[in-house]
């Protein structure tokens, strides 16, 4: 079996190729990654002592050196994890978000189908879905609920959906979805919630959050997000959605003050900032059907997985430490200091 895992230098597709070459040892991959700011060959470092790992620099919207690549290796399967995926930035300067997300999805399939109808999985996102009140908790996405997005990432998220689905029906190229809620862990980029208040406590900054802090997200460790991937990928009906979710909501102010507790850190640290352009209000997933039909379940409760993460960040303070010097810091002031300024 040869994986064609795009996105691979990231959060969820480097943990997805550490997963896939620990749990299979005959699978071949190539990571196809542009390495932006978000991709970081050091979370690849022990895949490239593995001989089944090749990593690949270049643009899955580059039409030239997709095409190149598909022709000389052959796979059967793609997951396509590259994508611009903070919501944030997306607000900021949405074009990038449109030529990877969009653009890069669309080129990846037309190789898929011209290269010997090969296998394709798109990993997209809850957020297709817009968000739901905090006062309904009954509510929660299920595969049927009507797109309905709201920032220009979520937009671009749901038209790579839109397409890959639309490659099922016109072309029978054989596709699955897997719309997954929030997920933590190692190796996250410290510019989203966890690793930023994990990051920023521990070197005693001041933790932004945004509005009143009652936004809701349904945290997922990223270890089952790999686990229900791999299980979609061989076992999943062609042109279908499955979601993917914890049943684990939480509000970002209980997040922040669980991480300050578990650090010995004071809530004093919080700051309340300008709150999010169109702030989706709460996320929540139901997951029935990819456990019904998959057998899949989120192993990892929240108490084990926040503390292996934070354990995580203690142990391997060269990986971020190395992220926040350089552009990340002028990134931060950029997007911060409005939002201080702003409230
Ligand atoms: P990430 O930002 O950590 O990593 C993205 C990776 O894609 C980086 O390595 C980057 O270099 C690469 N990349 C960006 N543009 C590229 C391009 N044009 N060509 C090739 N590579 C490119 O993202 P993540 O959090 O690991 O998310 C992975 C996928 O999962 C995304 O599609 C995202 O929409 C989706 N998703 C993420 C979450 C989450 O909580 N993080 C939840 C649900 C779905
Ligand atoms: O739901 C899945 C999505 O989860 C993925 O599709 C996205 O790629 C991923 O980035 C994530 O999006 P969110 O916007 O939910 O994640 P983020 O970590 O940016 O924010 C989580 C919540 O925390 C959100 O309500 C905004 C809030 N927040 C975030 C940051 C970065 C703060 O209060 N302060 C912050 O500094």
């Amino acid at each position: 079996m040869k994986l064609l895992v795009t996105g691979g230098a990231g959060f969820i597709g480097g943990n997805f190729i550490h997963y896939i070459l620990k749990k299979y040892s005959d699978y071949k991959i190539v990571c196809l990654d542009k390495l932006t700011y978000a991709g970081n060959l050091s979370t690849l470092k022990d895949a490239f002592t593995n001989k089944n790992f090749k990593f690949v620099k270049g643009d899955i919207a580059d039409r030239k050196t997709v095409d190149n690549l598909f022709a000389k290796e052959k796979f059967d399967v793609v997951i396509n994890f590259a994508a611009e995926s903070h919501v944030d930035r997306s607000i900021l300067n949405p074009e990038v978000f449109l030529v990877t997300n969009i653009i890069g999805a669309q080129v990846l399939m037309e190789a898929c189908k011209k290269f010997g109808n090969i296998r394709f999985h798109q990993v997209s996102t809850d957020e297709v879905y817009g968000d739901l009140p905090l006062n309904r908790p009954e509510l929660m996405f299920t595969e049927d609920t009507p797109i309905h997005t709201s920032s220009p990432y979520s937009a671009s998220k749901a038209s790579a959906d839109l397409l890959t689905l639309a490659y099922f029906r016109t072309y029978g190229l054989p596709v699955t979805i897997s719309r997954c809620s929030n997920n933590y862990g190692p190796y996250h980029f410290p510019e989203k919630l966890i690793p930023l208040m994990i990051t920023r406590a521990l070197n005693d900054k001041t933790l932004p959050v945004y509005g009143n802090g009652k936004n809701v997200r349904d945290w997922l460790y990223v270890e089952d997000h790999c686990k229900a991937i791999d299980l979609i990928i061989s076992k999943g009906k062609m042109g279908e959605v499955y979601n993917v979710g914890g049943h684990n909501e939480k509000s970002n102010i209980e997040i922040v003050k669980l991480i300050l507790k578990k650090l010995n850190k004071p809530e004093s640290l919080i700051t309340f900032v300008e709150d999010r352009k169109g702030h989706d209000l709460r996320y929540a997933i139901n997951p029935e059907k990819i456990e019904k039909e998959l057998n899949w379940t989120p192993e990892t409760k929240f108490d084990k997985g926040i503390e292996n993460t934070i354990n995580w960040y203690l142990e391997n303070k060269k990986w971020w430490e190395d992220i926040i010097s350089g552009e990340y810091e002028k990134y931060y002031e950029k997007m911060y200091k409005t939002k201080e300024k702003n409230l």
